[in-house]
């Protein structure tokens, strides 16, 4: 089988596409023939060695991917040969409050990914995907549709009426967006571009802001709204923190999801948080229960993803370069395999 390796260490210069052998599926386990993969900021920094998660090499990135079951092993019970699946990234995540273990079984680092044509997969980490969409749109809920949607529905309550601000348009505001509006919240969605403010615009959201040309979107939120948010997706982090909480309604919460703008908080009042009596909740994507609960939702609103490109694998390294250049796309980045 065709797959993308890292072959001796970390950077764009490792990634090699190469010839393996099939795996066989052993008790529990299925076989899946991958057909798109998703990426997410995580597999960049994987890949650049940023994450220091144990990989051992050669290794095969990427987190998220999506195809069909063409084998399966003794005593699977779950699924048949022939139906269509996505891979929960923490594959031993199957429902509950996250547990530090769960986390070293994420696909994609420490566990081998699903830049291959066909892995292995222990039954319970996989899921049944919507009818509806195609390989390439599937590929893109394991990470970043399943983090918004655990955030805004699942620990978020996010009730019909709330007002949610999202930042920039990348996947998981992308998604925040539509589940938001799918939940009959109203959307307020920064960008750094107009253009991808206006495309925001006729998905649904009701007000942006530019925060390139508007640095206080803080306190534009507050103005627009009267008070404040419901509630915020920050994947922003360092830079995004401070202005989240302050563009809360009493009692909001932050979803502390992302960290595009750096890990260190330069200057934080700590007092903003008891003064809005907020809740900050900081995000681990989410578990299997949670992903099939969301994939039910995206089948019965027949919502399909925002997709901005899609690579073959032979030019996963471009895939990687579009996603390293940050804010030249829209919603996610495609591998077909
Ligand atoms: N903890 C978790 O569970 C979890 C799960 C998924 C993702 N994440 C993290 O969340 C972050 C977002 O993930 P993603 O997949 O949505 O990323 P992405 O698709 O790469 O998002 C990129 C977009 O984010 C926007 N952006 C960049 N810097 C920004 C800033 N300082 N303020 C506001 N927006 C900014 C830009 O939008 P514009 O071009 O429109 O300006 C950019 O296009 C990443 O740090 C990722 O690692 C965490």
């Amino acid at each position: 089988m065709k797959a993308v390796q890292l072959k001796n260490g970390f950077g764009f210069e490792e990634l090699t596409l190469t010839e393996l052998d099939i795996p066989m599926p052993g008790r529990l386990e299925v076989l899946i023939r991958i057909r798109a993969a998703s990426l997410n900021y995580r597999d960049l920094v994987i890949l650049n060695g940023v994450m220091p998660i144990g990989i051992q090499f050669p290794f095969i990135p990427l987190s998220d991917g999506a195809g069909e079951i063409v084998a399966v092993g003794e005593g699977v019970t779950k699924f048949q040969v022939g139906q269509r699946v996505a891979a929960n990234l923490q594959q031993k995540f199957i429902g509950g409050s996250t547990r530090a273990e769960v986390l070293k079984d994420s696909l994609g680092g420490p566990l081998s990914g699903v830049a291959a044509e066909y892995i292995v997969l222990h039954e319970e980490g996989v899921v049944a995907i919507p009818d509806h969409l195609t390989w390439e749109e599937a590929s893109t809920l394991p990470i970043a549709a399943l983090t918004a949607w655990s955030m805004l529905m699942e620990s978020g309550g996010l009730r019909a009426g709330d007002t949610v601000l999202l930042q920039g348009t990348g996947g998981v505001s992308i998604f925040g967006l539509q589940f938001s509006l799918m939940a009959g919240a109203r959307v307020i969605i920064t960008s750094s571009s107009n253009d991808k403010l206006e495309r925001a615009k006729a998905l649904g959201a009701w007000q942006t802001i530019n925060y390139s040309e508007v640095p206080e979107w803080d306190k534009v939120a507050l103005e627009l709204t009267g008070g404040g948010v419901d509630h915020v997706l920050d994947v922003g982090g360092a830079t995004t923190m401070a202005q989240s909480i302050n563009a809360l309604r009493t009692g909001g919460t932050v979803s502390m999801i992302g960290f595009l703008s750096g890990l260190t908080i330069p200057e934080f009042d700590v007092t903003s948080i008891l003064q809005k009596a907020a809740t900050i909740r900081g995000s681990q994507v989410g578990n299997r229960e949670h992903f099939e609960n969301m994939n039910r939702a995206i089948s019965h609103h027949q919502l399909h993803p925002v997709i901005d490109r899609v690579f073959p694998l032979s030019r996963i390294g471009e895939a990687f370069a579009l996603l390293a250049e940050g804010k030249q796309y829209f919603g996610k980045i495609v591998v077909q395999i």
